[in-house]
């Protein structure tokens, strides 16, 4: 049987404000993934500071928390197998001049507008997916998760 794998999708604000690429998305994953947890939230600017971190000192950082403080984003956990991989694969490349032109049907090729505006974030890997739902979703328990709502899931 293979394994259930959790990721933490954002939907930035340009694309939580438009309703046609919202209701797209929102459709999209509702087909492919289970979702599992889902919130709309505003983060002020502290909040999206802790949360890019790692970006910290990089030259697109005020950019980025600026960006993602200045609106609703949508969270979602998602639930599928190899779902980091497949909601970065679904996504595209981060750079949406890349995704336009090699690969044009990824949602960034499709609704992504600039580097920060580039429709959503996914989980790069098995750690970020558990520290950034743990950070949107404190009470969220992956042990509850593993033992007990996966089977439910099935
Ligand atoms: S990096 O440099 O490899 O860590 O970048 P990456 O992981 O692909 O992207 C991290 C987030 O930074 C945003 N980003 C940018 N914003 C503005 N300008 C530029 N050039 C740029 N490059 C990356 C990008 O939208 C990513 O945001 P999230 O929310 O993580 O998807």
């Amino acid at each position: 049987m293979q394994k259930l794998e959790l990721t933490l999708a954002i939907i930035k604000p340009h694309a939580v404000s438009n309703p046609v690429v919202l209701s797209f998305i929102r459709n999209l994953l509702k087909h492919k993934f289970i979702v599992v947890r889902t919130k709309r939230v505003n983060l002020d600017t502290e909040t999206a500071c802790r949360f890019y971190k790692e970006h910290f000192g990089k030259f697109f950082y005020n950019r980025l928390v600026t960006f993602m403080s200045s609106g609703s984003i949508d969270l979602h956990v998602l639930g599928h197998v190899n779902a980091i991989g497949l909601w970065r694969q679904m996504l595209g490349p981060t750079s949406v001049y890349k995704g336009q032109f090699q690969e044009p049907h990824c949602l960034r090729g499709m609704f992504g507008i600039s580097d920060t505006r580039n429709v959503a974030h996914g989980s790069d890997s098995h750690e970020s997916a558990e520290r950034e739902i743990k950070f949107f979703f404190p009470d969220f328990s992956f042990y509850h998760w593993r033992n007990h709502d996966e089977e439910w899931y099935r």
